[in-house]
């Protein structure tokens, strides 16, 4: 995609997925960080910057999981159709919408052919296919058509086959369904235990939609304190500093994944949280 766009200038949301920054960091060009609000990324801030890509996570922010309105999403387009610029639109779990009116993908939106969308089987389906996909604007598709057509996907074709098969059986909307029915719950148990066992000391952000909350943790230790206590308890957590950038440092903030837990563990989990972060104490 980098290749395809050519010489840009970046711009990703802060707090933002690690991972992007990092890749986009190893291809030379080090995004800038532009802060977010709960309604989503600051177009204030954008339209200040230098950028003419910018990388966000419309459907649930990662890390923080907020859902940018339809009001934002139109800000956003607008700003690509002003500045001649791009929107990399990951969309990567928005199968799973829980709460609120479904909101069209910012995809849907345009009527620039300034929107990059990425989506992928890793949160709907399983991690390990390795199975995603990019649909881009027209001009790009020729660019790379033309002189990038070298670069082959790595997914093999058997798994496209299998999962085009799949979905064209109706197997992939049944499965859809099934699947948010049992997150929708999974999510409910979650934050049932969290208010029962954690109560005051956690609150929950970005629960409308996806399979991980983010709660900001009120005591006061560090993040490595939170993640090492929890995993002597034999739970895995993840601190929110990696996606951070330095003067953000200090928001204590923990991600919990539920995807890939069934209800009983998701309790239990909760239970040994609070005896690691509460019933241990702190320093010891
Ligand atoms: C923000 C975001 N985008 C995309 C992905 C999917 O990555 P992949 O398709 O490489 O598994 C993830 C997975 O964790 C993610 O958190």
């Amino acid at each position: 995609m980098v290749k395809v766009l050519g010489e840009k200038v970046y711009a990703m949301e802060e707090p933002g997925f690690f991972r992007v920054r990092e890749t986009l960091r190893g291809s030379g060009y080090l995004p800038l960080p532009i802060e977010i609000a709960a309604d989503g990324i600051s177009i204030e801030k954008l339209m200040q910057s230098e950028a003419n890509v910018v990388y966000v996570t419309p459907s649930h922010q990662f890390p923080m999981g907020y859902v940018y309105p339809v009001g934002k999403r139109m800000q956003l387009l607008e700003w690509a159709g002003r500045n001649n610029g791009f929107i990399i639109e990951d969309d990567y779990d928005s199968e799973f919408r829980y709460r609120g009116r479904p909101i069209p993908a910012l995809k849907g939106l345009d009527t620039h052919d300034s929107v990059i969308y990425l989506g992928t089987f890793s949160k709907a389906f399983t991690p390990s296919l390795r199975m995603g996909f990019m649909v881009l604007p027209k001009g790009l598709l020729n660019i790379y058509q033309e002189k990038w057509r070298h670069y082959k996907s790595t997914v093999p074709l058997m798994s496209q086959m299998a999962m085009s098969d799949f979905m064209s059986k109706g197997h992939w909307e049944r499965h859809l369904n099934r699947m948010r029915v049992r997150y929708r719950k999974k999510q409910e148990v979650l934050i049932s235990c969290l208010q029962s066992e954690l109560g005051e000391t956690v609150s929950v952000i970005g629960e409308q939609s996806g399979l991980h909350v983010v709660i900001s943790v009120n005591l006061p230790v560090s993040e490595n304190w939170l993640l090492e206590k929890a995993k002597q308890h034999g739970v895995l957590v993840f601190g929110l500093s990696v996606h951070i950038s330095e003067k953000l440092k200090h928001l204590l903030k923990i991600l919990l994944g539920y995807g890939g837990l069934g209800e009983r563990e998701i309790v239990q989990g909760i239970q040994l949280l609070k005896k690691a972060w509460i019933e241990s104490g702190k320093g010891d």
